[in-house]
């Protein structure tokens, strides 16, 4: 068997040192793609007693408000929107603009984005993403608008940004609104602009999986006044005043815990980004050369929070399938992503849809690495010394794992 040689602390040389060859697995305890960053608990204790000796629980409390105002700056918007999550705050910003018949949404990207416009009885169109990016392109988009496109909903997939300037030209000329998934792009810029301010409306995920959490939460953020009065009455039942019910609403308002936490977030999130940005550079030199992976890259001359560390596996190069590596990074304890798979156009209840090759090529091959507060500089560099053994040995794992376990 062919040895690797890695700088620093060395775990695995030989294909017999993998767990799924007869070697102890690399890590006692599983390291998740998305586990929590947990802030300084004892501020977020404090304002948890502030809450209660408030007996101010929900209903815009003041830390709600204060997370509101700490979001907008953060997106440089006049506006946000605080809600329970994304998912809601997606759903208030189509009823909000009264979008009706078709809304054009990119099929890489989690089952939310889809499923809030089926949710609301109307039709999501599949659109293709750029090949390299993964971003949604502005061309195909063209092509699918139609007499019953109403809006374009685009994802700024992985904390890296879409192209929000060429997407708003095609809205602009087709008179469609244009809003952004933004769940992964909290914190980022685009040419230098905050993520935010795009479009006619974007919305953050605060979920627990995000690198700024607040157990369950989201925003919506935008300077158009109008749209955020009525997302806030419809958050609130359609309350616009004490015994006036103006619109259809609902209830999707965040509640003082989830905002201490949001805030608890906030104020460390200058670390966490520090932290995943030191993890994504030791993927970067760590994966470096080692043939048929790709680490999609962030462009650091924006401001982004790290929190997606991406490889693109090509089994060609590599030797070996995204879900062969999968399966034997999980041996390891590993828990890698495969984020996103399959595209929204190949689940259930859209699979009668049209081909999308470009989503169909990267769904195949992606794969999201734990990075966060909780994954070590140490622990990055046994995670790339692992897929580093597993590409050298390519050839000799092709011959020993059986088709059917690299595809679970
Ligand atoms: C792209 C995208 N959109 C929407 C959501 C839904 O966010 P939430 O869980 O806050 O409703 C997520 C999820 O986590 C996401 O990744």
């Amino acid at each position: 068997m062919i040895s690797v040689e890695c700088d620093g602390e060395s775990v695995k040389r030989i294909l017999e040192d993998l767990a799924g060859f007869g070697g102890a697995p690399a890590f006692e305890h599983p390291l998740r793609v998305g586990a929590p960053n947990i802030g300084d608990r004892e501020r977020f204790s404090a304002r948890l007693d502030a809450a209660f000796a408030r007996g101010w629980l929900s209903n815009d409390g003041p830390l709600a408000k204060e997370f509101e105002r700490r979001v907008a700056q953060a997106a440089g918007t006049r506006y946000a929107v605080a809600t329970c999550n994304a998912t809601s705050a997606l759903q208030l910003a189509i009823r909000a603009a009264d979008l009706t018949g078709e809304i054009i949404v990119p099929s890489l990207t989690f089952a939310a984005t889809a499923h809030v416009v089926s949710w609301l009885g109307l039709t999501p169109v599949f659109c293709d993403v750029d090949p390299l990016t993964g971003q949604i392109d502005p061309d195909h988009a063209r092509t699918l608008i139609g007499p019953r496109t109403s809006a374009i909903l685009a994802v700024h997939l992985w904390g890296r940004t879409a192209p929000a300037e060429r997407l708003e030209a095609v809205a602009r000329r087709h008179g469609l609104a244009l809003f952004f998934d933004a769940s992964h792009a909290f914190a980022c810029t685009r040419g230098g602009r905050p993520v935010g301010g795009f479009g006619d409306a974007e919305i953050f995920s605060f979920h627990s999986t995000k690198f700024v959490n607040a157990f369950e939460g989201g925003a919506l953020v935008t300077n158009d006044e109008s749209l955020a009065r009525r997302v806030q009455s419809i958050r609130n039942f359609g309350i616009t005043a004490e015994d006036e019910v103006s619109h259809v609403g609902i209830n999707a308002k965040m509640n003082e815990a989830s905002a201490a936490m949001g805030l608890t977030s906030l104020d460390s999130i200058d670390r966490f980004v520090a932290r995943n940005l030191d993890n994504y550079r030791r993927y970067r030199a760590g994966l470096a050369g080692v043939p048929g992976i790709r680490l999609i890259p962030f462009d650091e001359g924006e401001r982004h929070n790290y929190q997606y560390v991406v490889i693109e596996v090509d089994p060609r190069r590599a030797g070996i399938s995204r879900d062969t590596l999968r399966h034997l990074l999980h041996q390891e304890n590993v828990l890698a992503r495969r984020y996103f798979h399959p595209g929204c156009h190949r689940m259930a209840p859209y699979a009668d849809r049209p081909p999308l090759p470009a989503t169909e090529h990267l769904s195949e091959r992606v794969l999201a690495l734990p990075t966060g507060m909780s994954v070590t500089r140490t622990q990055v560099a046994k995670i790339c010394e692992i897929i580093r053994v597993v590409v050298v040995n390519s050839q000799a794992i092709a011959e020993r794992v059986p088709m059917e376990v690299g595809a679970r």
